[in-house]
């Protein structure tokens, strides 16, 4: 049995489990064991899912295949291929969204000294992407084609994804859901053996954490509730505080 908060109820194990995840964009050569591989599908699957469809597929693909695949994706990259992806998708993000974006970016190239007009520097760092940023593991979340329009299973896809990330980070890997790793999606297809009735949805690079590669350390910032949450109907006044203040030491 977990610790528990008696007061609350609180899981404080989960609590710091979320609050510390991040994602991990630089990674140790190791490779994942299979059986913890194994056991993270097992937690993952838990997932709640429309109607139980569970209609996600994992490929979980390491070695010779996944360096195909990078060598692939950085080949037609360079050759400035453009990107396919299986599901129609906005390209660019606008008002606060596009802000956060830029955000987290500026806090990712702060994070490793890369200069704002070192193009050399950032090339580098979108390629690494595309090459799942050299993890041992990458795993790439499809779901069947007549599933479409499929934003009730792509929002499926995303519930396990979750639960990936969470149940590898308490094991001590780390992972980053990633889109970059499948924009060539044909390239993923042919070296990861997809079949053809199934879309790519999104990928998860995973793998032991490089402690010495500073991005890793960066703790992205989150919108404040009142951004965001809508209470309706409550009595009380929601700008009280969610959480019940320290008491102040005198
Ligand atoms: C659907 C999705 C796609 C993402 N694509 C990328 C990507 O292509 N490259 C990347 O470096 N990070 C990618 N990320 C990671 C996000 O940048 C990251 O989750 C976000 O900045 C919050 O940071 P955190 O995960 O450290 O909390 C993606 C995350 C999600 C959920």
């Amino acid at each position: 049995m977990r610790q528990q908060n008696n007061v609350s109820g609180v899981n404080m194990e989960f609590e710091e489990l979320v609050k510390t995840r991040r994602s991990i964009r630089g990674y140790k050569k190791d490779p994942v064991p299979l059986t913890v591989l194994q056991e993270i599908v097992e937690i993952a699957k838990g997932a709640p899912s429309s109607m139980n469809t569970q209609p996600w597929h994992m490929h979980i693909i390491t070695g010779e295949p996944l360096e195909r695949i990078r060598k692939g994706n950085t080949e037609n990259m360079i050759a400035g291929v453009a990107p396919k992806r299986d599901f129609p998708m906005k390209e660019s993000y606008e008002g606060v969204h596009r802000q956060r974006q830029v955000d987290v970016a500026i806090q990712l190239f702060s994070a490793m000294g890369i200069e704002r007009d070192d193009k050399a520097r950032r090339t580098d760092w979108v390629m690494r992407g595309f090459r799942q940023f050299d993890a041992p593991v990458s795993i790439v979340l499809t779901y069947d084609k007549y599933l479409e329009p499929a934003a009730i299973s792509q929002f499926d896809l995303g519930a396990v994804s979750y639960g990936i990330c969470l149940a590898a980070w308490e094991r001590g890997l780390g992972t980053v859901i990633n889109g970059q790793g499948i924009m060539q999606s044909d390239v993923v297809r042919e070296h990861a053996n997809i079949p053809d009735d199934q879309n790519i949805m999104i990928c998860i690079a995973m793998g032991y954490p490089n402690d010495d590669f500073s991005a890793n350390d960066v703790k992205s910032v989150r919108a404040n509730n009142e951004d965001f949450v809508h209470f309706v109907g409550f009595e009380e006044s929601p700008s009280k505080p969610l959480t019940k203040p320290k008491k102040e030491i005198a």
